[in-house]
């Protein structure tokens, strides 16, 4: 499907209709061909391993220093790692690269939460609109003052590379706010994913504590076998067989890459979290030219720096199984709440 755009589109009936009205206009998400590409190729550079290295790790490691020490306040027996590491870190981190210096990383989990609901409003809640549009004209108000400061001065962040590339600034705003709304409950899901499945195969959180070259290895098997976003959608644009099965033109599908993801046809024992699989390309990160563009920012901020910092912290870290734990959601599921302990130093 994502190899073949001319049938199976992006720019979707139902959801890219929410999605315009929550974000203020369709972003590339929901475009295709040459009207996507122009939308995402100004933000492309800056979203490589080297830029992202060479530009934001330290940044990163800062965000992860700081909310570790808020972490270990609380001490063994009160830790919950979403609240107190994942969640701040994750939002920390997009605001350094978004580059929005006023926000602070509650507005900027309070607004990813209102545009989420407001994409998926398809029943027109109006209590969930009311919110999107605080939320809206909150990110709007912070970029009246921001885009004509970054025309004069450009600077490494992805909203001056938007600003800056001859876009409609509708264009700039409504993907400012699809990276809010999409580039930081994954990354937050990461964090809490990672400890929750080494915290249950000791020997494998063993290995890659004993050869730290693993990380990159368990971020990819932790993303495979709990996929942050389970499903999104795609519209057939004519008449068309998939593996079989006819469908006709406007047939909208939910492309469920969390089940692909522990497809037996493809992964041996799909179910096992195994560092050791031989097969390892997945689709959590989406493919095609809606191949997610955060990939190496989620995967440097967090398999590389915010994880192995907890573990090198905290000796002992693991799921604390006296406390609850509690997932929640299936297109963007994770840990809401996962309390931690490690071994009094
Ligand atoms: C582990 C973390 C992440 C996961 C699992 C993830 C997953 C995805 C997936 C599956 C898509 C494609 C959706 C589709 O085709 O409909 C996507 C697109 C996107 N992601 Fe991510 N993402 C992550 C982190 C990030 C971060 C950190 C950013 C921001 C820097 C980001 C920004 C975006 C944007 C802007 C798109 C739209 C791309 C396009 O339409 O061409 N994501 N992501």
């Amino acid at each position: 499907m994502e190899a073949d755009q001319d049938t199976y589109s992006a720019d979707v009936g139902g959801s890219g209709a929410t999605m315009a009205r929550a974000l203020g206009a369709k972003p590339m998400l929901r475009k295709d061909g040459p009207r996507h590409a122009v939308e995402r190729a100004p933000i492309t550079p800056g979203l490589r391993a080297k830029s992202i290295r060479a530009l934001w790790a330290p940044r990163f490691e800062h965000n992860a220093r700081v909310q570790l020490d808020v972490l270990r306040d609380h001490g063994p027996d009160r830790a919950e790692l979403n609240r107190d590491y994942a969640a701040p870190v994750a939002a920390r981190n997009l605001v350094d690269l978004l580059g929005l210096p006023e926000a602070t990383p509650d507005d900027v989990a309070r607004w990813s939460h209102a545009f989420i609901a407001g994409v998926g409003n398809l029943g027109h809640d109006p209590a969930i609109w009311a919110r999107c549009e605080d939320a809206r004209r909150e990110v709007d108000e912070h970029l009246d003052a921001l885009l004509p400061h970054l025309r004069r001065h450009p600077d490494a962040s992805m909203t001056s590379a938007l600003v800056n590339a001859d876009l409609p600034e509708s264009a700039v705003r409504a993907n400012v706010k699809l990276t809010i709304s999409g580039g930081l409950n994954e990354p937050q899901h990461m964090v809490t994913n990672i400890v929750w499945a080494l915290s249950r195969h000791p020997e494998q959180r063993d290995r890659v504590l004993a050869d730290p070259s693993l990380w990159s290895v368990v971020f990819d098997e932790a993303l495979r076998w709990l996929s942050p976003i389970g499903m999104y959608p795609r519209e057939t644009t004519r008449t068309t067989v998939l593996d079989g099965v006819e469908l006709p033109a406007g047939a909208v599908l939910g492309v469920v890459v969390g089940a692909a993801n522990r497809d037996p046809a493809v992964f041996d024992r799909p179910e096992r979290f195994d560092i050791a699989r031989s097969e390892r390309a997945h689709l959590g990160f989406g493919s095609g030219v809606h191949l997610c563009p955060g990939h190496w920012a989620a995967r440097i901020a967090i398999g590389e720096i915010a994880v192995p910092l907890l573990y090198a912290a905290l000796p002992g870290l693991r799921t604390d199984t006296r406390r609850d734990e509690a997932w929640f959601g299936w297109v963007f599921r994770g840990l809401t709440d996962l309390p931690v302990t490690w071994d009094p130093s």
